[in-house]
């Protein structure tokens, strides 16, 4: 028999004043994963972790750890007996207390071996040396990492993380996320991670729940929700999009760049071809001529450069099309920064972009 999730939320709600701020979100998580709960302010993150903890309870739903319900109709567990560990961003040491206490401050167990589990654990988050020292002459960072050994000091089965690097230095964030992937992966408690930035969520997670307006819109690896998101408004939370509109007429919607596929979309259906900027392709004016069409990247499209940014790790380039002198942005590695005016050649490569129905009425978001 396979073993029960670590944790499984069945369809939990929470509505503040009759609005529904969680609506009905399902997750499963298994020991030893990550998934990251990533959405914009306001979509319900938040109470749905503290749903999880115990500290606030849903309208409706479920909640188990290993199989048993630790919330439900008939039984509701307190949050100290729920087996769980929490990280915030705001991660609150005892200023009183050293850095050794601080983490030891939740282990039950005899003098030695709580001694032992806080040496390991102050190890793990290379801080060995830092025992008795008091957290007001720690960086930032290290304090960070006190709270992590802290929280995983009495082995919970579960992690709960709501936000918790955004406090920290920008230059500080990747390396310290890094290592506390590191240590939670070490220690194998299932963890879940609230963040509104995808970048972090891209670089943490095993598994992406995307959330919006108290719903989960779309799961899966962090590979599958950014190539293959589930609608516009989830392409456009991980990066800038460019929107190419056209009408479907027998699976095919003809653009500036070549007919492209649309199976599925009934005839004369508007459609929204989304293209991220890292997946327009560039190629030079040759006397008002640019490449050949392939099947690949369909047509070329020629724009001129409106202005070329430089962001140290890729450049973007912004573009008014000949054909209709709508904008469209590409971002190129390293240092290419063509003068204003410079005419150049855009395709789009058909394994790299996503059709959808064209949502009339709605903001575009
Ligand atoms: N205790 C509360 N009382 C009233 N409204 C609340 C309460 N907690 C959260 N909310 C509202 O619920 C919405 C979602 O909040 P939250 O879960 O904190 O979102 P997130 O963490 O995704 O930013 C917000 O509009 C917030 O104002
Ligand atoms: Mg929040």
């Amino acid at each position: 028999m396979t073993p029960a999730p670590r944790l499984e939320v069945q369809s939990l709600t929470r509505s503040f004043g009759g609005k529904p701020v969680v609506d009905g979100v399902s997750l499963t998580i298994a020991a030893g994963q990550v998934t990251c709960l990533l959405g914009p302010s306001g979509c319900g993150k938040s109470t749905t972790l503290r749903m999880i903890a115990g500290v606030e309870l849903p309208d409706t739903g479920r909640i188990l750890i290993d199989g048993a319900e630790v919330c439900g109709p008939s039984h509701i567990t307190p949050p100290e007996a729920r087996g769980i560990g929490m990280m915030f961003q705001d991660f609150a040491l005892f200023p009183h207390l050293t850095v050794a206490q601080n983490v030891g401050f939740g282990l039950k167990g005899d003098r030695v071996s709580r001694a032992a589990r806080v040496g390991e654990l102050l190890e793990r988050v290379n801080l060995t040396g830092y025992g008795d020292k008091h957290p007001h002459q720690l960086s930032g960072g290290e304090q960070q990492r006190v709270a992590l050994a802290r929280a995983l000091a009495p082995r919970p089965r579960l992690m709960l993380m709501d936000e918790p690097f955004s406090g920290l230095d920008n230059r500080l964030r990747d390396g310290i996320r890094d290592t506390t992937l590191a240590v939670l992966k070490e220690e194998g408690a299932a963890v879940l991670l609230v963040t509104h930035e995808p970048d972090e969520a891209l670089r943490m997670a095993d598994e992406i729940a995307l959330m919006r307006g108290g719903r989960i819109v779309q799961s899966g690896s962090p590979y599958h929700v950014y190539m293959k998101p589930a609608d516009k408004a989830a392409a456009a939370f991980f990066s800038d999009i460019n929107v190419i509109k056209g009408i479907s007429r027998g699976a095919l919607t003809p653009t500036p760049f070549g007919d492209f596929l649309t199976p599925g979309h009934a005839d004369g259906a508007e459609v929204e071809i989304i293209i991220r900027p890292q997946h327009l392709k560039i190629d030079f004016d040759r006397a008002g001529r640019g490449p050949n069409p392939t099947p690949q990247d369909g047509t070329p499209a020629r724009g001129r450069v409106r202005r070329a940014r430089f962001l140290g790790r890729e450049s973007l380039i912004e573009f008014e099309m000949d054909y209709d002198g709508s904008t469209l942005t590409a971002a190129v590695p390293g240092v290419f920064l063509p003068k204003a005016e410079t005419p150049l050649w855009l395709m789009i490569r058909r394994d790299r972009c996503f059709v959808f129905p064209a949502r009339r009425g709605l903001t575009d978001q």
